[in-house]
């Protein structure tokens, strides 16, 4: 056990103080072994949490963001085609990336189906997805019509294998939607190389990762249009609201089209009047709220960085607690910070029990996404008239079955654990707070497994 413990300050202040206790009681003799165990039982066995006073809140508010915000509503110029602050986050976050071009959107969801639509997604048409993802990605997928067709997860990245990609291509592929999940770029040479074989497109969803970068390029650059989201949660929030970002002036053009009603936008001048389009646009209030985030998104990235590379770096001698292997020369936003937990080296405890203890030590996490393919969602959109009539029966018994080879995904559902982001802007202290409650479980795992 002693092995995997590197002792805090808080912790050695709190080792010494048992032990201080300890010699009392026992009249001066010492009996250090009973002193560490007392020390470090963890807290779901009535010792002390490794970590107190919770974590930073988030969203975070800031009062010097109120006035511009206050600006836009006291003018009563609160639609995207009344003022210039929604084209103004546009030009800076397209900048901020290294984009050419920038649309803003109502959601990532509603970035997601632009695009697909956008790259010339159709009805009966099939798109290959990460499987392990927010359950939008399907949506957005099922909302133009098209087969959510599933590559397999890499175990060690969380991400979608590319290896897992070509074997799931069929007549009716028309793109690929890799997914950086948790702000973890995808690999994405070997992907756009499988696309430009196939002419397929690619439009990333890259709405947890702001900022993550893969061989010097941001995500959301490197396919054919990327997407964002800015809801409460994520780490430049507006409520709501996404984004699209892409090199081509042509597919934003069309982006913006289709996003506002249909009008004709730049070099998409339409026929004339309207083409297909829904209202999928972003307020001004909205875009100020964003606008006013970039340098505080660009601070924050660095110090998520700066942990979670220190997390990994030693959790990864805690055994049972495996780091996940980013692609060669890239930077993650990290929306989440995961590992995968293997409960036969933590003496038989569950994932469930492992989480639970966690929290009692004031560090909660858990596992994240499931098998969502099992859920219902796929099983109601196969059953639809709709998808019945773009697809044979057959066609949909083999995409039914074929959930059952996503063994990669399979293991990454249920061996995955996640922190959530605003736990990353701690300082170094707190960070050690996470590892000490994780080798305490360890060192305790039989006793907790029994619990
Ligand atoms: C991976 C992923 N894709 C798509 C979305 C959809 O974004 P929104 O909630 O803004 O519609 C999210 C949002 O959480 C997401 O995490």
């Amino acid at each position: 056990m002693k092995k995997y413990l590197t002792l805090t300050r808080r912790s050695f202040i709190r080792t010494t103080a048992a032990g201080s206790l300890a010699l009392g009681w026992l009249g001066g003799q010492r009996a250090p072994m009973a002193y560490a165990a007392e020390a470090d039982k963890p807290a779901l066995l009535g010792g002390t949490p490794a970590h107190k006073g919770g974590w930073a809140p988030w969203p975070e508010w800031r009062e010097a963001w109120e006035p511009e915000v206050l600006k836009v509503f006291r003018s009563g110029h609160w639609f995207r085609g009344s003022a210039a602050h929604v084209e103004e986050f546009e030009n800076g976050y397209a900048q901020l990336l290294g984009a050419k071009r920038c649309l803003a959107t109502a959601s990532g969801t509603t970035a997601l189906i632009v695009s697909l639509h956008v790259m010339d997604v159709d009805a009966g048409d099939e798109v290959i997805v990460s499987p392990y993802t927010f359950i939008a990605s399907y949506n957005a997928i099922l909302a133009n019509m098209a087969l959510p067709v599933f590559a397999d997860t890499d175990p060690a990245t969380l991400t979608v294998d590319p290896a897992s990609i070509e074997s799931r291509i069929t007549e009716r592929t028309r793109a690929i939607m890799p997914v950086h999940i948790f702000g973890m770029p995808c690999d994405m040479d070997p992907i756009n190389a499988i696309a430009r074989k196939h002419k397929f497109a690619v439009v990333e969803d890259a709405c947890q990762a702001w900022l993550a970068e893969y061989k010097g390029r941001k995500c959301g650059t490197i396919g054919d249009l990327g997407c964002f989201s800015f809801q409460e949660s994520k780490h430049i929030p507006s409520g709501e609201g996404g984004a699209i970002t892409g090199m081509s002036d042509e597919l934003i053009d069309k982006c913006n089209s289709y996003h506002n009603c249909g009008r004709a936008c730049g070099t998409n001048k339409g026929n004339g009047s309207f083409t297909r389009g829904h209202n999928y646009r972003m307020t001004q209030a909205q875009a100020v709220i964003l606008s006013q985030q970039f340098d505080k998104l660009v601070k924050q990235t660095g110090i998520r960085r700066a942990n979670a590379d220190y997390l990994s770096a030693n959790l990864g001698k805690i055994p049972g607690i495996t780091p996940v292997r980013l692609p060669e020369n890239t930077r993650p936003a990290w929306h989440l910070y995961a590992f995968r937990y293997d409960p036969a080296q933590f003496n038989g405890l569950s994932r469930d029990k492992f989480t639970r203890a966690m929290s009692a030590e004031g560090v909660p996490c858990g596992g994240i996404y499931h098998e969502q393919y099992y859920d219902g969602l796929l099983d109601e959109a196969i059953a639809s008239r709709g998808f019945k009539r773009l697809w044979g029966a057959e066609r949909l018994k083999a995409y039914r079955d074929s959930f059952q080879e996503l063994k990669g995904n399979k293991q990454v559902c249920e061996t995955t654990v996640a922190m959530t982001q605003n736990m990353l802007l701690a300082g170094r202290g707190e960070m050690d707070h996470i590892l000490e409650a994780i080798r305490k479980i360890h060192a305790h795992s039989a006793e907790l497994a029994k619990a």
